[in-house]
């Protein structure tokens, strides 16, 4: 039997590269050899979206992402948090296992109090309890599914630990193996695509580049790519430039070095530079943006695809459910 890969991701802004190389691509690619199962993590972005409006369209836009890209519903288990009441369930079995400590020292809450404390605000301020019990819900999410390996960035290996801790108390207590234990499986290479500043590509620093932009809006952000101030004629170090840095991502090894001799030669402006990166792009991200287009035209398809994931997700968390309740004499 194949091995069960799942992750998530949270409907809580527009998708960029970033999402697509760092968690999208691999994880697709992981799907040829796993039974996988990806979902969109609704609950996990109402803790931060609160607009009806903003977090429909966000859910829309990061399903209508995954099919664009090539996600087939037929292979992968693709269903949406929120229709999968038995997580919520779980979440609330879970609770009784995990620590309050184990909460108290999740990197994610530490660090929003970290930032009161420096803005001399009160530890608590802004902080609600989804934000606080945040990794027993994703814990919920990843037990559920008898899940073996979770394909995450950097910054989610801790939830995964806290997993394995709750997942290894139930299974302690009862003295079964309830639950499986998941493990991580963190993708290194493409761990920090940098943004239009130079920092990670993130929608917290508005510096992103979305796949599925048209044209001439994607052109003009590529030219908005932070470099020096070197002139034209300078010869330039293509290893310190955020533009060659994401064009590295998209072009062949010839490609690269190309491009890597116009800049060591001098005589090649920033413009020549993001001009060879936007053209790139463009050719790589015009068919998906396409095939965008039309499912995000088609939201009673999605709906429809959201809806069959769910029923057969359900299937699964329902079972899941049952062995836990008669485990614990409910
Ligand atoms: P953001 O930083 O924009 O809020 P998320 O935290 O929602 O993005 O990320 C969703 C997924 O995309 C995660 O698995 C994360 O590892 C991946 N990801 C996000 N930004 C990057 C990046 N700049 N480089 C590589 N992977 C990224
Ligand atoms: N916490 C993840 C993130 O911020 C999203 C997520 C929610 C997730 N539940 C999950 C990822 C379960 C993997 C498995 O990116």
């Amino acid at each position: 039997m194949k091995k069960i890969a799942l992750t998530g991701i949270k409907p809580t802004g527009t998708p960029h590269i970033g999402n697509y190389l760092g968690a999208i691509k691999p994880a697709l690619e992981l799907a040829k050899n796993y039974d996988a199962r990806y979902f969109i993590a609704d609950y996990h972005a109402l803790n931060s979206i609160k607009d009806p409006k903003s977090l429909n369209e966000l859910t829309y836009e990061i399903a209508a992402t995954w099919l664009a890209f090539g996600l087939n519903t037929k292979e992968v288990l693709f269903y949406k948090q929120s229709d999968i009441p038995e997580i919520f369930e779980l979440s609330v079995f879970l609770s009784a296992f995990t620590a309050k400590g184990l909460m108290n020292r999740a990197h994610a809450y530490k660090a929003v109090v970290a930032a009161n404390k420096e803005n001399n605000k009160d530890d608590d301020f802004n902080i609600n309890m989804g934000l606080f019990t945040y990794p027993v819900l994703m814990a919920a999410d990843i037990l559920m599914f008898d899940t073996n390996v979770v394909p995450v960035g950097k910054d989610q290996k801790q939830h995964i630990e806290i997993a394995v801790d709750i997942a290894q108390a139930i299974n302690y207590n009862y003295k079964k193996e309830i639950l499986t234990i998941p493990e991580p499986l963190i993708n290194q290479t493409m761990e920090l695509i940098p943004g239009l500043d130079g920092r990670k590509m993130s929608k917290s620093y508005n510096n992103v580049i979305s796949p599925f932009l048209p044209t001439k809006k994607l052109r003009k952000l590529v030219m908005k790519i932070k470099t020096n101030s070197q002139g034209i004629e300078e010869a330039k170090n293509p290893d310190e430039c955020n533009v060659f840095a994401l064009y590295k991502l998209f072009a062949s090894k010839s490609e690269q070095n190309d491009l890597r001799k116009r800049y060591e030669a001098g005589g090649m402006g920033w413009g020549n530079a993001k001009q060879t990166l936007f053209e790139k792009l463009e050719e790589v991200f015009a068919p998906y943006r396409e095939n965008y287009n039309t499912i995000i035209n088609d939201k009673a398809e999605i709906d429809r695809m959201l809806r069959e994931g769910a029923l057969k997700a359900r299937e699964i968390s329902s079972k899941t459910m049952q062995r836990l309740r008669n485990s614990a004499g409910l």
